[in-house]
């Protein structure tokens, strides 16, 4: 099984290299690409530095910020021109711990097509994460959850593993890329697909170093945009008119 983890960075200096060194050594089969957004902290040159020195680490150079739905949308692109049979989404500042990742990896082995390491499932759970962003994610998941019809307990998390072929079905220039919008969106495409999405126990830790990009107008957003699509999808459903 030929795995890429993908790693979007903005200003990842700090935390990148304490991530991608547990990620070696916890899942050494695993390839990875971090794809930059031309971090002004010169998260990008430190990377190249890091792949110079070991083949299995991969540097995409993007312009500039586009957020980390488009970031991770190129990292598909790149990945299924190559042959990877399994890509994960991993956030690189440590709140996905990489020691979990086979975790996700045993669930695509026995027929998952998308695998979300879930906070809201039995066994899951969150570390040192404010109260305020437990809450949002927590009603933000459950509106998207009853919006969108879906039995995804954590709609909004970004630590994913993707079989190849769930990607591959997927019209990935659709999908909405920023911010939470496009981790339901994802989620919410592969499971109208009638595709076998699992969720798996996993415990995110928040950040010690650096700082979260996301910002409130993402989070108002995302809830606007799963409001349009389930009303949508519901107009569809009544009316009998055309997939989306
Ligand atoms: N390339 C790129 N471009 N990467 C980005 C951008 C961007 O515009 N914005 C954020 N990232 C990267 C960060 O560098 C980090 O590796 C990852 O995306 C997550 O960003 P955070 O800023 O740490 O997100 P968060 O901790 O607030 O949100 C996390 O939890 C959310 C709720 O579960 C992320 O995992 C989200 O994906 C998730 O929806
Ligand atoms: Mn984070």
């Amino acid at each position: 099984m030929r795995i890429l983890t993908i790693i979007p960075t903005y200003n990842e200096l700090e935390s990148l290299p304490k991530t991608l060194g547990r990620l070696r050594s916890a899942v050494p089969a695993s390839d990875v690409l971090v794809a930059d957004d031309n971090s002004p902290d010169g998260t990008g040159q430190l990377a190249d530095q890091i792949a110079a020195e070991d083949p299995q680490v991969h540097v995409m150079h993007r312009k500039g910020k586009e957020g980390l739905g488009a970031a991770y949308i190129a990292g598909f692109e790149w990945a299924l021109e190559r042959d990877y049979d399994v890509i994960v989404e991993m956030d690189a500042d440590g709140s996905h711990r990489p020691e979990q990742l086979p975790l996700l990896l045993d669930a695509v082995d026995q027929g998952a097509d998308l695998v979300i390491g879930s906070r809201w499932v039995q066994g899951g759970s969150v570390v040192n994460w404010p109260f305020y962003r437990q809450l949002i994610s927590r009603t933000g998941s459950t509106y998207a959850r009853i919006m969108l019809g879906l039995k995804v307990k954590d709609m909004t998390a970004g630590y994913r593993a993707f079989r190849r072929t769930t990607l591959e079905k997927l019209d990935l220039n659709a999908v909405e890329s920023v911010g939470y919008g496009f981790q339901v969106d994802l989620a919410w495409r592969v499971a109208k697909m009638g595709l076998n999405v699992v969720e798996v126990p996993v415990t995110f830790v928040e950040r010690e170093l650096g700082s979260s990009k996301m910002s409130g107008n993402i989070v108002v957003e995302a809830m606007l945009n799963v409001t349009k699509w389930g009303l949508t999808d519901r107009w569809r459903q009544l009316t009998g008119r055309g997939q989306r």
